[in-house]
């Protein structure tokens, strides 16, 4: 089945949107019973292969719990549009000053709805918190941010989810990947997606050699098929990890281009090139990603491919 990708309410760094079509064809080949997510960030590849049965794991609590308040019923569209409208029209009369209200708010309270206006009005749309665990991502300066189109969309995305939520059965759980790799059984499908090591590092994501030597322990000692999705290489260096830990006897690698706009500027946009390791035979090549470029998220741009039918 063939349709646009759903685009999650979040953005986060390192979404895997440019990916879904890929991940989603190499998964469709297996056969599993329930698709496990030990890095599941904005949860754009879960919603897009829709598995049945899921289990959905982050240490970002934050993340876990929008999605719970959505799969809940406690977050609907209609709850976000009112919430946005007139959280927007306060940081439209009283611009930055309001941004750095609402988040120091969050900063107390932590509420999934106060999240995902900082997620959609922050510079870049990063999800970034410091050594305290405060969300400290500086504001897009941009007080129209929630003009009444954005807002439609987001809630749009909302909606859509919740559509998704309704006919699963899902599990969203706040867990180190350790844990919830540790939960896999046979006949589960393990898609992991960890943080790049070096990059973005911040309370939710500091990512160590050591985390992804665990990581890949955990992964090779697994009774069922595992994907994991790394950044290969770039025009200015290779991921050391892909030698020293990824390319071991009984693991499979693919690549995939993609364009990561890592700036402010047309001129920084850098090609990445991912890699895709698994610990089965993968037949599919998946193809080069179409030229353009991306930041973090690729919102509203189709990507066309093969969608998994919800079993
Ligand atoms: C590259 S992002 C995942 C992106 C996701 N696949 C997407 O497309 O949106 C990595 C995620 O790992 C989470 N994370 C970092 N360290 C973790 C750990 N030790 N255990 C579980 N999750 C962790 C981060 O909070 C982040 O959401």
């Amino acid at each position: 089945m063939s349709r646009p990708p759903l685009v999650p309410p979040l953005k986060c760094q390192g979404i895997k949107t440019k990916l879904v079509s890929a991940i989603a064809k190499i998964a469709d080949a297996r056969d599993y019973s329930r698709w496990i997510e030990p890095f599941c960030g904005s949860c754009v590849v879960a919603l897009n292969v829709q598995p049945k049965k899921a289990l959905l794991c982050d240490t970002n609590l934050h993340i876990i719990s929008l999605y719970q308040g959505i799969q809940s019923g406690k977050i609907t569209a209609a709850s976000a549009k009112e919430f946005l409208t007139s959280e927007g029209e306060k940081l439209k009369t009283q611009g930055e000053p309001y941004y750095y209200e609402v988040r120091e708010r969050f900063n107390d309270a932590f509420t999934p709805l106060d999240f995902l206006f900082l997620n959609r009005s922050c510079f870049n749309g990063v999800i970034r918190f410091n050594r305290k665990g405060k969300f400290n991502v500086p504001y897009c300066h941009k007080p129209l941010r929630f003009a009444q189109a954005y807002v439609t969309k987001i809630t749009n995305q909302i909606r859509q989810i919740a559509q998704v939520l309704s006919a699963v059965d899902w599990t969203f759980e706040v867990s180190d990947f350790r844990s919830t790799i540790a939960k896999a059984e046979a006949g589960d499908f393990v898609y992991a997606d960890p943080p790049y090591a070096g990059r973005h590092v911040d309370y939710f994501n500091s990512w160590s050699d050591v985390d992804e030597d665990a990581l890949a322990a955990h992964l090779g000692a697994l009774p069922c098929d595992f994907l994991l999705s790394t950044w290969h290489s770039n025009e200015f260096r290779r991921n050391g990890a892909i030698d020293a830990v990824w390319s071991r006897a009984g693991f499979h690698m693919l690549k995939r281009e993609h364009f990561y706009h890592v700036g402010s500027s047309e001129d920084l946009r850098h090609p990445m090139i991912e890699a895709l390791v698994s610990n089965f035979p993968m037949t599919e090549q998946p193809e080069k990603a179409p030229e353009q470029p991306v930041l973090f998220a690729v919102e509203g741009k189709q990507i066309t491919g093969h969608l998994r039918e919800t079993k």
